[in-house]
This record gives C-alpha cells, sequence and structure tokens, in this order.
C-alpha cells in the first residue's frame, strides 16, 4: 500500500474491541487449528515428514497443536548444496524481479492471517492483540525490503572522466543460513529471511525448537509467492547439530542470527575457525534494558509504559524492560503506581480477549525464570507477584514478579520473562546511572520519562543503546520508522526494518567499459 504521494505505509491493524470484525477472524482461527499442521523440513520445496513428534500449546500441554519433523546434518547439507547451485539465477533476477515476488508473499500473508495468527497464539503462546502486531510486522518486512531492493540494487551510474562509463551494482552474498528465536517466531523469522533472499541471496532458514509449524506455514507461502523452492529451505531442527554440517563450509556466506548472545559468540567462532571465505555474521541478540525516570515524569504514564515494557509479551521480548531506574523523591509514588497498574494484569489463555500475560514459552524457560525468582528473593526485596490459579496447571506459566535490587549490577545477564527490577537513585546522580547501565555491556533499548528536554538529551548521550525511547514504552519497534537492533552485547548492526539491513548482505561489483 501507498499513500497519496506514493510513499510506502506499514499494514494496518485491527480493532478487536469491534466483535463483528474480530468475531469471525476469531473463529477462522480456530477452525484452522483443527487441522493439525505439520512442519518437516522443506528442501527443494519436497517437505521430508519422517518420525514426526507431537508439537504441544505452552498454555496448556494437554493440547496438541500439529507434528514435527526435524532435520538432520545429511538435510543441511542437501539444502546448501541446492541454494549453492540456485543463488545465481536468483541474483540475476535483479531487486525489482524479487521484490514483485516479495510483495505477492506479503499479499498471501495477508490473505492468510487467520491460520498464521492461530499458530503465533497457540504455538508461540502470544496473546491476540501481539499476534495482529506480529502479523503486520511480518508483512511490513516483506513489503520495507522489497522496496529497498527495487531502491537499492538497480544499477547506479558512477559519473567519471569521458570516454568510460562506469557502473556500480549489489550482489547477494550467496547463501545465507538466517537462524530466528521464538519470541518472534512469524516476525523475525520473516524478516531475515525477506532481508537475505531482496539482497538476492539463497536461504537456509533454520526456526528455534519451539516454534517450527509457523516456519513451515511462511516458507510455504513464499514459496507460493514465486521464491523458487532451491532458493529458500527450510531446516527445523537443533541448531548446533545443523550448524555443525554447515557452518564449516566455505559455500555458506554469512549467518543472520537473532538469538542470545551466548549463541552469538559459539556460532561466531565456529565462523571464524573454519578456511575459506570469510563469513558474513549479523547478530541481534539479547539486552538488559533499563528505563530512566526522573521527578519531572507523569506518574500514570510512567505507571504504564513501565508496566507494558516489561511485561507485555510475557516479558519475553529482547526490547523489554528489566531495570526501572526511580529518583529517590519520587519513588515511593511511582512504586505505587506500577505495583497497582502491575496488579491488573491478567494471566491466562492467551486465545481469550482479556488476557494480558499468557505463559512462557517452554519449561526450561520456567525453570530459569524461578532459579532467578529465588535467588532475587534471598538476595532483594520481592515487592509484588501476581498469582497462579488453578485453570494456569496445565500451561507453563510464570507470573509477573517486581524487585527492589540494589543496583543494576547484581544481575549478571538478561533475565527473558516477566521479571522487573526496580533501583533507586538520587538526583543529581544520573551520570552515574548511565555508567551502570553501560557497564553491562548490553546495548538494546532504553526508556526515558522526564519533562525536562535537556534530562533525556543529557541521558541520550551517554548510554550506548541502539533505541531510546523518550516518555513512552519501550517496546515494538516499527518497521522503516524505528530501525531496530543493538550494540555491545546486544548485537552487531545492521538494524533490522533499517535502510542500511540488505546492504550488509550484498556485495558491491563495478563495471568499467572504454567507450572511446
Ligand atoms: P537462542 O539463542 O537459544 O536460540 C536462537 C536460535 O539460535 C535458535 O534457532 C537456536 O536453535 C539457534 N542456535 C542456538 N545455538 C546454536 C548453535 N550453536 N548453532 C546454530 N544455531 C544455534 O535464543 P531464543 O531462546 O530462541 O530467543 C531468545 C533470545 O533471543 C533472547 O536472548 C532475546 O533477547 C533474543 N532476541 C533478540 C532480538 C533482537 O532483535 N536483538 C529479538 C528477539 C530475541
Ligand atoms: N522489534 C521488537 C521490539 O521492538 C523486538 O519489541
Amino acid at each position: 500500500p501507498r499513500d497519496m504521494l506514493g510513499n510506502r505505509v506499514n499494514s494496518q491493524g485491527l480493532l478487536w474491541s469491534d466483535p463483528p470484525r474480530a468475531e469471525p477472524l476469531l473463529a477462522e482461527m480456530k477452525k484452522s487449528l483443527e487441522r493439525l499442521p505439520l512442519a518437516a523440513p522443506i528442501i527443494g520445496g519436497r517437505e521430508k515428514a519422517d518420525l514426526p513428534a507431537p508439537v504441544t500449546d505452552p498454555s496448556d500441554r494437554t493440547r496438541v497443536i500439529g507434528q514435527v519433523a526435524l532435520a538432520g546434518p545429511a538435510e543441511a547439507k542437501e539444502a546448501l548444496d541446492l541454494a549453492y547451485k540456485a543463488q545465481g539465477d536468483w541474483d540475476r533476477l535483479g531487486g525489482d524481479g524479487r521484490a514483485k515476488i516479495l510483495e505477492h508473499a506479503a499479499d498471501l500473508f495477508e490473505q492468510n492471517r487467520a491460520s498464521l495468527m492461530a499458530l503465533i497464539v497457540r504455538e508461540g503462546g502470544k496473546t491476540l492483540p501481539t499476534a495482529i502486531s506480529e502479523l503486520r510486522e511480518a508483512v511490513d518486512f516483506l513489503r520495507y525490503y522489497a522496496s529497498e531492493a527495487r531502491k537499492n540494487f538497480a544499477p547506479q551510474a558512477m559519473p567519471g572522466p569521458t570516454g568510460e562509463s562506469n557502473e556500480l551494482t549489489l550482489h547477494g552474498k550467496g547463501v545465507f543460513a538466517c537462524i530466528s528465536p521464538w519470541n518472534f517466531p512469524l516476525a523475525i523469522f520473516t524478516g531475515q529471511v525477506a532481508g537475505a533472499l531482496a539482497a538476492g541471496n539463497a536461504v537456509l532458514a533454520k526456526p528455534a525448537a519451539p516454534t517450527p509449524l509457523i516456519a513451515a506455514a511462511a516458507v510455504r507461502l513464499l514459496h507460493q509467492a514465486g521464491v523458487p523452492v532451491d532458493v529458500l529451505h527450510l531446516l527445523p531442527g537443533s541448531g548446533s547439530k545443523i550448524g555443525a554440517a554447515i557452518f564449516p563450509d566455505p559455500r555458506l556466506a554469512g549467518i543472520v542470527l537473532t538469538g542470545s548472545t551466548e549463541a552469538a559468540t559459539v556460532i561466531n567462532r565456529a565462523l571464524a575457525a573454519r578456511d575459506g571465505p570469510i563469513a558474513t555474521v549479523i547478530a541481534e541478540t539479547g539486552g538488559q534494558n533499563a528505563m530512566i525516570v526522573d521527578s519531572t515524569a507523569l506518574p500514570e504514564q510512567v505507571a504504564r509504559d513501565a508496566v507494558t515494557s516489561a511485561f507485555d509479551s510475557a516479558g519475553q521480548r529482547c526490547s523489554a524492560l528489566r531495570v526501572l531506574f526511580l529518583q529517590d523523591d519520587v519513588a515511593d509514588k511511582m512504586l505505587d503506581m506500577v505495583l497497582g497498574a502491575a496488579d491488573e494484569l491478567r494471566l491466562g489463555d492467551p486465545f481469550d480477549l482479556a488476557t494480558d500475560v499468557g505463559p512462557v514459552i517452554n519449561e526450561s524457560a520456567r525453570e530459569t525464570l524461578e532459579q532467578h525468582a529465588e535467588k532475587m528473593t534471598r538476595q532483594a526485596k520481592l515487592l509484588k507477584k501476581l498469582p497462579l490459579r488453578p485453570e494456569h496447571k496445565n500451561g507453563v506459566f510464570f507470573p509477573p514478579h517486581v524487585f527492589a535490587i540494589e543496583s543494576i549490577s547484581v544481575l549478571e545477564r538478561e533475565v527473558f520473562g516477566p521479571i522487573l527490577h526496580v533501583v533507586r537513585y538520587s538526583a543529581g546522580h544520573l551520570d552515574k546511572v548511565c555508567e551502570a547501565i553501560n557497564a553491562t555491556g548490553y546495548g538494546l533499548t532504553l526508556g526515558i520519562h522526564t519533562r525536562i528536554e535537556s534530562t533525556a538529551a543529557f541521558i541520550r548521550d551517554r548510554v550506548k543503546v541502539g533505541n531510546v525511547y523518550v516518555n513512552r514504552n519501550q517496546i515494538g519497534a516499527v518497521v522503516g520508522v524505528q530501525p531496530f537492533g543493538g550494540e555491545g552485547l546486544s548485537g552487531t548492526g545492521p538494524k533490522a526494518g533499517g535502510p542500511h539491513y540488505l546492504q550488509r548482505m550484498a556485495l558491491e561489483r563495478t563495471f568499467t567499459v572504454n567507450t572511446t
């Protein structure tokens, strides 16, 4: 879609509070789940469904929602062989040709929104409002990278001396492995794949273990839109096993990983150790994100934005707020309001429109959160813990917690779930707060709540993070509007949904002709 001036515009949302529009969609979503979808390795367009195992719903582990068959090293190598051979033709199609196919895929995603959203809710455990935002983000990635490919991948004449013509062209680097996380099982999966394809690469897509069904549905739609079956392959399975099969191969031009800092470090080492061309590594990783609130901030706004930033998606966003810094003189009042707003949250089945916080992704995630909460209960002060109820017993629920801690430095690593930590600071010590945030080594998102512009500027100029949000929540970056990604332990860049993303996956060639 375009506006009156011909500019690309992002996709449209849905008013859930409008029953005539919401109810048919909900009914269609439920119906789509009756089919029990399958995720299998998709190699050269063939689905290899050997020994499928059940996939269950994190909000109720007794509910089987589909089947998954895993890829191993043999499938990974076969996919790499096919992708390597097919990439040249895909590159020669040019930016405009690839853009048309990705735009067609965006239309197909929108036409299939009910089944895609149903899987985001049932396989990913995400609430209905976050499911529609995620579908929109995936569609926006497809259309945005299509428009970037069209704009930047046309040959560019380079002015020079007479008697010569000079042209600069961009090309895909080769085969990319796109390795994605489960917390944005459609949006980030699609964003990585669409970016690599738009830039002229062939793709081996490796979804996270908990969310293969959504990935398989997305790959089928991309093939249906016209992405050649030998250019895009799906490898559901263990990251380390698939990685061990393809990382040493010099035909793999690069990887895009969105995931933990730990996984990025392991993968980077494996690629650096191989012989042959140097691989491109694009890593978007975790955060230890803070929000700084001074005494001029509006308490209602702080309460709403802190609670949304910390607990939306059960805190399972890389951008989520982990540490809320409150200025001493207003801390009691602000804290009362934050805890009051947290009390209003409803934990439950994400398919229920009244639910604010769904399950966490799996048992291992819950165990890690429980261990952290136990440690904090011993070392710090528990300010709030929402109750678990009998209806949560079959699901992997972990309720929102709030702890008061002395310093951000007590948190050794990212805590990926609905746990908010609160630190008080004294007026006049903002520079120390900025230093403490930088000392974590992470640099993803930062929230600032102040009515004083110079205070916001003071903080912005000191804290080393990729995305800063003032007087609002700090989640939900919009494609093409708020390019997203961090620095330090939070990643290498380029920013997803930004104008430099495709270039990092492309190489440049200069073509000079003597015209005399
Ligand atoms: P994870 O690191 O466990 O896994 C991410 C992906 O990497 C999965 O597909 C996994 O199978 C694969 N993987 C892991 N080790 C591998 C290896 N050795 N070789 C090959 N592949 C390997 O992360 P997760 O639990 O899926 O996702 C949550 C993490 O992702 C959090 O740390 C979160 O902050 C981060 N994240 C970052 C962003 C961002 O844009 N910066 C966005 C979303 C999530
Ligand atoms: N892009 C996602 C957000 O901003 C991770 O929340």
